[in-house]
């Protein structure tokens, strides 16, 4: 069988690969690992009886209408429900504006399938969220990719990026996409300063801003800082993306408030992948954003803060010379060993997987081929994947299987590293 192109350069997600493992130290995909279990129970419950009732009293119908196909847009009641929770996020918007996604992955995928033909040019972070590499790769996208520090991009360095692009490319790019809130992979949250910074280079260039935030909410240390989106009055600059897997479950529901004609577009292209996201799950999602989510949240983070904190004190007292980031919120702390020649993906391999521990190579989170922004020289230089990063994720297993594992994986570093 001949497949497509892509299908022979696109590899399989680094962490699609990782998921298979079932290791007992396992600090690898950003699994939700506190899930409101009762809760959900509770209202599949509510569901149910309504629905019972309903059949009781000759209203099938309205029961049957759920497990139906809908609006490939998504159901009114969560769109609206969800949009009430933008606007107390500083966001202008109404419900109309809004999609739903099955997942915020496919919001990602509909974003990239409806703005890039090959040879677009699209401004990332370097490291970058794989799960938006990997499809702007296979749709052709020459990728560039800008330094982050420990509070993520610098927006000086995106407006460099924006001119070099038309020299090397001959075109500006179409978009700057980014994780502001809990960033993926690196765990930073981008400070207020930059993120105005960032929408008025934006405004200044006319580059649309891909704000990708499912770990919003994830949020247990410091202010919660506006979303870039909040700055987007007219709704033309930034497309947010949310999700709700994080915080409630992973029942493949996401979000996408986009200027309008791209949100046409996208949803036309949705009707192309899967014609509309379960509406049951919407139904049980809403009942969850209605009446559970704002008690629930603090308890989810306290939860998540204290996994955070096993995994920093641990790496701090057994990991070799290195840089970590301290997240405020979201899943993931990254780590860099001072030795650049150390291969994380070959240790992976060769010593952490028989002991039981995974975590994601740094490696993966480059893109295969694209162009890497360089302040020293203000240039742009093909990419080269950093060997001697980690990323590792506190939110799956709990605080007393961190302190385990943690200082395993310190000690067989150390014995690697010295
Ligand atoms: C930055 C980022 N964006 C999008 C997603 C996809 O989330 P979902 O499709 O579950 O909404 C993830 C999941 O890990 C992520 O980390």
């Amino acid at each position: 069988m001949k497949f497509a192109d892509w299908a022979y350069k696109i590899p399989e997600s680094e962490i699609r690969r990782l998921l298979r493992f079932n290791v007992k130290y396992y600090y690898a995909g950003g699994k939700p690992g506190v899930l409101p279990t009762e809760i959900i129970a509770k209202i599949l419950k509510k569901i149910g009886e309504d629905q019972l009732k309903n059949i009781e009293d000759g209203r099938e119908q309205e029961v049957a209408d759920i497990y139906n196909y809908g609006v490939t847009a998504g159901t009114d009641f969560f769109r609206k429900t969800l949009a009430e929770r933008l606007r107390r996020e500083g966001i202008e918007t109404n419900w109309e504006q809004l999609m739903i996604t099955t997942g915020s992955q496919q919001a990602i995928y509909l974003v990239l399938d409806t703005l890039i033909d090959p040879g677009d040019v699209i401004i990332t972070t370097r490291p970058a969220y794989l799960g938006f590499l990997g499809p702007a790769g296979k749709l052709g996208a020459n990728i560039i990719t800008v330094p982050t520090d420990l509070d993520g991009i610098v927006p000086e360095y995106v407006e460099n990026a924006i001119e070099l692009s038309e020299k090397e490319f001959g075109k500006k790019p179409k978009m700057i996409y980014l994780v502001p809130d809990g960033d993926n992979p690196k765990g930073t949250n981008l400070p207020a300063k930059r993120r105005q910074a960032l929408f008025d280079v934006a405004e200044a260039q006319d580059v649309l801003i891909i704000e990708d935030s499912p770990y919003r909410n994830i949020h247990f240390k410091g202010e919660k800082v506006f979303p870039i989106k909040s700055l987007d009055k007219e709704n033309q600059r930034v497309v947010y993306l949310g999700s709700t897997t994080k915080e409630a479950m992973a029942a493949r529901v996401g979000y996408a408030l986009a200027p309008e004609e791209l949100r046409e577009n996208m949803i036309k292209g949705k009707g192309f992948l899967d014609l509309c996201t379960p509406l049951i799950m919407q139904r049980i999602l809403d009942e969850y954003y209605r009446n559970y989510i704002d008690d629930m949240l603090p308890k989810i983070n306290s939860t998540y803060e204290a996994r955070a904190k096993a995994m920093i004190e641990a790496m701090d007292a057994t990991f070799p010379a290195g840089e970590r980031t301290d997240p405020k919120g979201g899943f993931f702390i990254w780590w860099e060993s001072e030795n650049k020649n150390f291969n994380a993906k070959e240790f992976l391999e060769r010593v952490a997987m028989p002991n039981e521990v995974l975590f994601v190579p740094g490696e993966a989170f480059y893109p295969l081929g694209g162009m890497a922004y360089l302040p020293d020289s203000n240039s742009l230089q093909p990419t080269v994947a950093e060997t001697h990063e980690l990323r590792l994720s506190y939110s799956f297993k709990d605080e007393e299987n961190i302190r385990e594992g943690i200082p395993l994986l310190g000690k067989l570093l150390t014995e690697e590293l010295g």
